[in-house]
Formats: C-alpha cells, structure tokens, sequence
C-alpha cells in the first residue's frame, strides 16, 4: 500500500503536463534567438504566459518566469521594497521561509523596517492591529507581506479585503499565493495585490520552475543578472520545458476548478469526520479544521497519545502513508515547526489532499492510525 498525502510539499507530475514538456522537447531553440528554432521555444513561453494571463485577468507582461515559488517571493521582497523604497514591511512569524528568511534578511541588511502581524493560538492575524498600524504611518511607503493559504495548517486569508484595505491606506501587497494559485479561482483585476507568486510543482506541474506576478506600473529590477529575457526582468535562458509543463497543468487545473474543489473538499470533510469519530480527542492545527476558512487540500491535526513519542509521521512511512509534519523544505532543520511553535502547538501532522486523492485512502490512512496506536 502506498498513499500519498503530502501534496502540500509537492504533487504528482499530471499526464497533460508530462506529454507537454515531451512535445516541447521536439524544439531545442533558445527562444531568445531569432531565427525559427528559437521563435518556436518563444512561441511555447509566450502561449503558456498569455494563458496563464487570461486565467488570472491580467496582463501578460505582468507574469514573469522564476525558478519557483522561492525566486519570486525573494524577488518581490527584496526588489520590491528597494524599488519602491518601502519604509516598513508589515508581516507575519507564520508565512513560509521563502518570505520569514526574507524578512530577516531585510532586517538585518537594514533595508526597511520589519514588524510582525500579531497572531492567535489559531493562527488568525490580528487585523485591527494592521489597520491602525496603516492608519497611523499615512503617508509613508509600506508593503504587506501576507500569503493566501498557509501551506502548513491551511488558514486562509480574505486576499479580497486585506488587498482592499492595502490599497486604501496606498500600502503595497505581496501575496504568497504558492498554495492557491491554480487551486482557488483567482481575479487579479478585482484583487489588488501588487506582487504574487506560483509555483508549477504545487499544483501537478514541473518543480523548478514558477512565476512571479508583478502588478503594471510597478518597477522591479532584476534579481538574476545577465541577458535580457523575461524583458528585462529575469536573466537567463528560460526553462522552456518547464514552462510548458507549468501551463498544461495550469490549464488542467482551471478547467477543472469547480470539481476539483467539490471532489478534494470532500476527501478532506471525510478525513475530518472519520478523525474526530476514530480518535474523539484529535483537535486540528489553525483553522485546517474549519473547511470554510481553510485550503480543502490541507488538514493539519495533533492526538496527544499518537504524537507522544514523537514518531508519528515515520510510523506513517514505514506502513506506506506518506504525510509530512510541516513544510518540506524545513525538514533538515532543527526544532520543530516554526509555524506550529508560533501557534504554541504540541506538535502535528499534517495530510494534504489533491485531485487524486480518494476516501478510500482516507479510510486505509485511518486504519494505519489505528494499528498503529495499538502498537504503541
Ligand atoms: C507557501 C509556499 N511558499 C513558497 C514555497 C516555495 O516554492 P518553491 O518550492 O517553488 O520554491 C512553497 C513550497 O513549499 C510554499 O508552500
């Protein structure tokens, strides 16, 4: 038996994208060269931006190809707070590394002023401390670094009314929309945030490759020196076949939003309830347990007899249920969760669903759960 409930930290390659990036394989042209080749690799880039732009209701220019999540959050941040010489940057200890190391960074290297969003227990921000913080800097150059969904207990933030209440304070948003971009419905000509990020692995595409959503108007010097591909924005010969398996799973995943949506909310309900019956005293991270104010694909939970000893999750893995206890990318380091430590949690689980995930793995996942209670 295998399971594979760790679609937060990345998911399976779709069939769509695999057969694009095969077919982008036929052309080898660099596609800034400007002979046939290289307008045959050009010709891929710019069919995968203006789809993505017709998703999104956005400009093409606006969407620039990064490496990743990573590339266009440190891009953003960086750039952005120096270009648009950003006095204070407003965010929070629970965003993912990609934008917490960040803001040390620009702490450290004194390139604006750094205040974090206070929060619960549940991981809600505090938003009437935001606004009378805006309120009281009228005036001066501020950004607001927030994500959409948390990609470890799944909170979501309404993008809607924090970009609103951005904009009517002349506050510049970042979003670090990693996890929701090409899961929720997403209107850029309604929801004003100036910088957001993608990445192609989160939602069936290629890992190493992304984009990053800079809003028209908005100056943003490079980050990559070198040629002047992406326009200028981002040196570098682009990662064309990436890219292109980035736009396939993009378009798979807008096509079918509305069902995906319904299929994987489900799942997760089904895991919440069959948690809650089998084990009555799980309690759920953040708001992972709420389904209305959490990302369907993420459910985060803590059982303090089958996290005693700390060997949850490779108990898991050894009977073939792949989940994870956090962000991926800090599995190498020390001292647990940062976002669960900020929560004071105990500690957690966390299960992420996508497309292809079933109740019937649900039911083999909480039967694993029970063999191993009583193991222990
Ligand atoms: C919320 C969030 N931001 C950023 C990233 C980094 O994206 P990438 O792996 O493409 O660098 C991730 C990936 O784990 C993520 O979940």
């Amino acid at each position: 038996m295998s399971i594979y409930f760790d679609n937060a930290a990345t998911t399976p390659l779709s069939g769509e994208a695999k057969s694009a990036m095969i077919k982008a394989m036929e052309n080898f042209g660099n596609p800034s060269s400007t002979h046939g080749e290289g307008r045959k690799a050009k010709a891929i880039i710019e069919t995968v931006r203006k789809d993505i732009a017709s998703r999104l209701n956005c400009k093409p220019s606006e969407i620039i190809f990064t490496c990743g999540g990573t590339e266009a959050d440190n891009w953003a941040l960086i750039s952005g707070i120096k270009n648009c010489d950003v006095k204070h940057l407003y965010t929070s200890k629970i965003e993912h590394h990609a934008v917490t190391h960040v803001a040390e960074y620009i702490e450290s290297n004194k390139l604006c002023k750094v205040h974090y969003i206070p929060h619960d227990n549940k991981g809600v921000h505090d938003f009437g401390w935001l606004t009378k913080e805006l309120e009281s800097k009228t005036g001066e150059n501020i950004m607001v670094s927030l994500m959409h969904a948390n990609n470890e207990i799944g909170n979501l933030i309404d993008l809607q009314s924090l970009s609103d209440l951005c904009k009517k304070h002349g506050a510049y948003f970042h979003s670090d929309t990693v996890q929701t971009m090409a899961h929720l419905p997403l209107d850029l000509s309604k929801i004003k945030v100036d910088f957001a990020a993608c990445s192609g692995h989160k939602f069936h595409g290629p890992k190493g490759v992304g984009f990053a959503f800079v809003r028209q108007g908005l100056t943003c010097k490079p980050f990559i020196l070198g040629g002047a591909q992406e326009r200028g924005h981002r040196a570098g010969t682009e990662n064309v076949l990436g890219i292109a398996g980035l736009g396939a799973a993009f378009n798979l995943c807008f096509d079918d939003m509305v069902a995906d949506i319904l299929k994987v909310s489900e799942v997760k309900k089904y895991a919440i309830t069959r948690l809650k019956t089998e084990f009555p005293e799980v309690q759920f991270n953040g708001l992972s347990g709420e389904i209305e104010n959490s990302l369907y694909t993420v459910l985060n939970f803590y059982h303090e007899e089958l996290h005693k000893n700390g060997m949850l999750n490779f108990q898991l893995d050894i009977n073939g249920v792949q989940c994870s206890g956090g962000s991926a990318c800090s599995s190498g380091a020390t001292g647990g969760s940062h976002v669960l430590n900020s929560l004071n949690s105990p500690g957690g689980t966390r299960i992420s669903f996508s497309r292809y995930s079933s109740k019937e793995e649900v039911d083999s996942f909480i039967d694993t759960l029970q063999k191993i209670k009583l193991e222990l």
